[in-house]
């Protein structure tokens, strides 16, 4: 339950006893992304300051070295979770493999791993546009005490038991569910804290902005051409309007506000895809579905694909549920 006023902090407690597996861990986990969230916002807010405290590589008037933001992000989320000692296990796109945080321990009672997308939007940085973090939470299928395994990471979409996003915009916000709806939460900078402004979030069931790198076009599947095409006709409530940032978390919040259609369909360059199953398209797949929207890949629900690698790639088509359905239904003509 919602109530005005309330901070992200009073929200994750007051909502524990609601969530089945309830030993507060997850809600610890969840605390300690609120805080690196806060770390790497600051650090993007002053990214626009790098020609003149330094650039990426340079040592900084503290005698620090300056950082790329990415790298950054990933040490932040990394050092928070792993030093609080919450989880078991860590995957994220800037490490080529999964970091075990002492699973071999029998008694470390940790159940959940976390997988990530630290920087998401990276090449936005430099001109000052939305960027965002992307993540995931399962509870580990391996027992208790014995070392993480890659089977741990590779679990279907649907077994995750929360998953979220932080935008960094013109307010910085944290998106997350639980499995039971979907809540946002404003950052008030002045006091450092975020507070529930976007209660129960929902698509709209149909919406008129489709995001796709329309760049791409000559090489997409023929049925994103047609589906395209199809926004594009000037038919009624159509031509739709085209809105592509180029940072999945900005652009997917958007759509979710507004109502549309985010897609990264294959391609020659990127034939299966270029965002990533497990730090990308699930944890958004999920946020969609339980804001009444939907994600596919343009035939199956991203959230019942078997993964089988840690930093795989899908095509993905997420939003409105009318717009998805329609943009199937263009995908699933053009098969046959
Ligand atoms: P990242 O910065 O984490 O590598 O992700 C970038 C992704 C995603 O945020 C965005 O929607 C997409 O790449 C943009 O790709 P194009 O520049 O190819 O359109
Ligand atoms: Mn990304
Ligand atoms: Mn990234």
């Amino acid at each position: 339950m919602s109530k005005p006023n309330q901070t992200l902090g009073e929200f994750i407690i007051e909502n524990q006893t609601s969530f089945k597996y309830t030993s507060g861990e997850l809600s610890r986990l969840l605390n300690s992304i609120r805080l690196a969230a806060k770390v790497v916002n600051h650090e993007v807010n002053k990214a626009g300051l790098v020609d003149i405290i330094g650039n990426a590589g340079d040592t900084n008037i503290q005698g620090e070295d300056q950082q790329k933001l990415d790298v950054y992000a990933n040490d932040k989320f990394i050092q928070t979770l792993t030093k609080r000692n919450i989880v078991c296990g860590i995957a994220s796109e800037e490490e080529d493999d999964f970091i075990a945080i002492n699973s071999q321990d029998e008694n470390n009672q940790n159940k959940y791993v976390v997988l990530i997308d630290p920087l998401d939007g990276s090449s936005n940085i430099d001109v000052n546009v939305s960027v965002g973090t992307i993540f995931s939470i399962y509870r580990r299928v391996t027992p208790l005490g014995t070392p993480v395994t890659l089977e741990d990471f590779l679990q279907k979409g649907s077994a995750q038991v929360a998953a979220g996003y932080v935008v960094y915009g013109t307010s910085t916000m944290l998106v997350y569910t639980t499995g039971d709806g979907v809540n946002g939460f404003t950052l008030n900078p002045a006091i450092g804290s975020y507070y529930l402004s976007h209660p129960n979030m929902e698509f709209p069931k149909d919406g008129n902005i489709y995001s796709v790198n329309e760049g791409n076009y000559s090489d997409f599947p023929i049925g994103i051409k047609k589906y395209i095409k199809y926004c594009q006709q000037d038919e009624g409530e159509r031509p739709y309007t085209s809105r592509y940032i180029g940072s999945l978390v900005s652009d997917f919040h958007r759509n979710m506000i507004k109502g549309g259609i985010y897609m990264y369909p294959k391609s020659s360059k990127n034939p299966k895809g270029k965002l990533r199953l497990l730090y990308e398209c699930n944890p958004i797949a999920f946020i969609a579905e339980q804001a009444n929207g939907k994600a596919s890949d343009g035939f199956t629900r991203i959230m019942d694909i078997t993964p089988t690698e840690l930093h795989e790639r899908v095509p993905f088509i997420c939003g409105s549920v009318n717009m998805v359905e329609k943009a199937e239904e263009f995908m699933r003509n053009e098969e046959k």
